[in-house]
């Protein structure tokens, strides 16, 4: 569950105009959302705040039903993020980090069994056809390697929020949309999802709510 009462969010304090403005919404859990509009319209800062990397500025906003505010313990945020799978824009993987080292991390945090670790990061690897490129530091990766590895380590905790921007963009075709029947399927299960995209032919194929972003406004939403 994800609601968004109001929330403005803005980089800087003194930025004079705010990246997002007055955005109201919620999303159940086990929700699936396309998240649209043009470019600079907010989608990435949009999923940044959700993911916790900061705080709104002002609003009232509640990430798997809890409050995220200032007030709310660090601890308490810290361990929220964790119930959280981003795929950033750009990846952010770990470039001296060998891809299976990378897709672990999640599970390190939670201080998970390495022999547990060890079979749960191999699956996802195989899955996302990374099974042969498992120690290859990520600086080496091809853009759709890197792509692939920033989606594995985003679902192999389980999640109970995900949140994708535009996680296709170096993708295969078939590649994008066995990520997105993934997505889907995780979502029937009760996990919320969140997808920035800018590809209409995905979204025809999948045809799912969407919130559509102009100019850090909520200017549409629905089917
Ligand atoms: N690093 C940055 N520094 C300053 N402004 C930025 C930065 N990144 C994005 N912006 C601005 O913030 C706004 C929202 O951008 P962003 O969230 O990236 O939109 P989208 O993901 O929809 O393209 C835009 O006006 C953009 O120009
Ligand atoms: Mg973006």
């Amino acid at each position: 569950m994800i609601r968004l009462k109001n929330v403005f969010w803005q980089r800087a304090r003194k930025q004079e105009k705010p990246v997002l403005s007055d955005l109201s919404f919620s999303v159940p859990q086990g929700g699936f959302r396309w998240l649209l509009g043009p470019s600079g319209a907010g989608k990435t800062s949009l999923l940044n705040l959700l993911h916790i990397e900061s705080l709104p500025a002002r609003g009232d906003l509640e990430i798997l039903g809890k409050p995220v505010s200032a007030d709310t313990p660090r601890a308490t945020l810290v361990r929220l993020r964790q119930r959280i799978g981003m795929v950033h824009q750009n990846y952010r993987l770990m470039p001296g980090l060998s891809v299976v080292d990378n897709v672990a991390l999640p599970l390190r945090l939670q201080h998970r069994p390495e022999d547990e670790i060890h079979d749960e990061v191999h699956a996802i690897l195989k899955w996302v056809g990374l099974g042969e490129r498992i120690g290859v530091p990520a600086a080496n990766l091809s853009g759709g390697e890197q792509q692939r590895t920033a989606i594995a380590r985003a679902i192999v905790h389980r999640p109970g929020l995900i949140l994708a921007d535009e996680p296709t963009n170096a993708l295969e075709e078939p590649q994008a949309h066995k990520l997105l029947d993934l997505f889907d399927e995780l979502s029937t299960m009760g996990t919320t999802v969140l997808v920035a995209t800018h590809n209409e032919a995905l979204i025809r194929r999948l045809p799912r709510p969407s919130l559509y972003l102009e100019r850090g406004r909520l200017v549409r939403e629905g089917e």
